[in-house]
């Protein structure tokens, strides 16, 4: 079966307070946006489309092929901006997967069940919803006496009465395809002139068709960006969920709440995160091996066996049974052979230490190859500064000397 995704990423985000556009902001060090991207390609057989228009521009290039962009030129509510996708999908797809890019951590497991659930379901939509004491400024699911949904009631318009209600719509739904189209031409639009998306719920009832629940149990998975206060819950969820990850496969996590790990970093067995430790970007760490405390590694590989103290390290690259730190700094295009030792107060960038080189104390290596089993002296610095074409190596005003 067919089945495509729409993001939705087009509103302003305007309670972001932020000139990034909402879905950009990252948690884990990614953006919100891939993470749904991500999620959404687990599930569906199609290229997603994203619908944009607040910085639009800035959207579309970040999306790249990842999915087909479509405009929303004027954001008038989730309804309306489904609708743009309709001259694109028309025709294409059996099953048409909804969800907003402001919700970064439903999982691909949920998406999948919502998805299968609407392949068996005679009527015309599947959504998610959660049972949860805090609204959030959700929409709020009304019953009807024999249990089935009725409709969903925005929280602008819903009656004080409706504002108890504690079962949620977490904002993800399956809906046949060819029934959506025609759907949201029958949806008003609201007071404010908004056509919602969740009044399809409504059409479908009001047709007598059913429309099916999936109630979601764990609660951080609907949790849905509005504020940087959203954001920062979202991060931390996110983060646990990381952390389970690493742990489960063989990492041991010193103290999980200190250990920050970027989205889709690669860590090896029976290696031990220690506390204050940031790994982001794109690294990979080994086996065995040893990081932290207070250490922050961007973009680099680090190999198995290798012992990180206290050390900062850029775009760099560790062969195995590396060790270095307290307070080594290694800035980009590092790259340390196999067993090198860098002490205390080192800085390397743009170099090479071959394998068992060593640097004890107050170095600074900066565009240099160093071989093999090297003892660098203390205080030693090389580096290609001659004051003024300082942004050109040129080899041969390469200096060094050791005080
Ligand atoms: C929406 C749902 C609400 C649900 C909640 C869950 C509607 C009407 N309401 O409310 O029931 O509980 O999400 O998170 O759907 N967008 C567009 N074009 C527009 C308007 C919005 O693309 O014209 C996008 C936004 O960029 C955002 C998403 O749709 O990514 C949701 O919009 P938002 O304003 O955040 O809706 P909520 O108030 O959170
Ligand atoms: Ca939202």
């Amino acid at each position: 079966m067919k089945t495509n995704a729409i993001l939705l990423a087009a509103g302003h985000g305007l309670r972001m307070n932020s000139d990034l556009p909402k879905v950009l902001h990252p948690v884990a060090g990614k953006p919100m946006l891939w993470h749904t991207l991500q999620a959404v390609a687990e599930v569906t057989t199609e290229k997603p489309v994203v619908i944009i228009g607040h910085q639009a521009d800035t959207i579309r290039n970040y999306i790249g092929e990842q999915a087909h962009c479509i405009l929303q030129e004027q954001q008038l509510g989730t309804g309306h901006a489904v609708q743009q996708a309709r001259n694109f999908l028309e025709g294409k797809t059996d099953l048409v997967l909804v969800t907003y890019a402001d919700m970064p951590l439903l999982s691909p497991e949920t998406l999948m069940e919502l998805v299968q659930t609407q392949m068996d379901n005679v009527g015309p939509i599947s959504l998610l919803t959660i049972i949860s004491d805090d609204p959030r400024g959700f929409g709020r699911i009304l019953r009807k006496d024999d249990g089935s949904v009725q409709a969903i009631v925005e929280e602008t318009v819903a009656t004080s009465d409706q504002l108890q209600i504690k079962e949620l719509n977490v904002g993800a739904y399956c809906f046949n395809a060819n029934w959506l189209w025609k759907a949201l031409d029958e949806v008003k639009a609201s007071p404010k002139g908004e056509f919602f998306l969740t009044d399809t719920i409504s059409v479908a009832v009001q047709n007598g068709l059913n429309v099916k629940p999936v109630i979601l149990s764990d609660l951080a998975e609907a949790i849905g960006v509005n504020t940087r206060i959203h954001l920062s819950e979202a991060e931390s969820a996110m983060q646990e969920r990381i952390n389970h990850m690493h742990m489960l496969a063989g990492v041991t996590l010193i103290d999980p709440d200190t250990a920050f790990i970027d989205s889709g970093i690669i860590i090896g067995r029976d290696t031990v995160i220690w506390p204050d430790t940031y790994l982001r970007g794109n690294t990979e760490v080994g086996r065995n091996s040893e990081i932290g405390p207070g250490t922050i590694i961007e973009n680099s590989i680090i190999g198995d066996r290798c012992k990180v103290l206290y050390s900062v390290l850029e775009s760099s690259i560790l062969e195995d049974d590396v060790d270095m730190g307290p307070f080594a700094h290694l800035r980009k295009g590092t790259h340390l052979g196999r067993g090198v030792h860098i002490g205390n107060f080192g800085e390397i960038k743009d170099s090479s230490l071959g394998a068992g080189s060593k640097m004890g104390h107050f170095s600074y290596i900066g565009n240099a190859k160093i071989g093999s089993n090297v003892n660098i002296g203390a205080g030693t610095i090389t580096c290609n500064y001659d004051g003024d074409r300082a942004d050109q190596f040129v080899p041969e005003l390469a200096t060094s000397w050791t005080v």
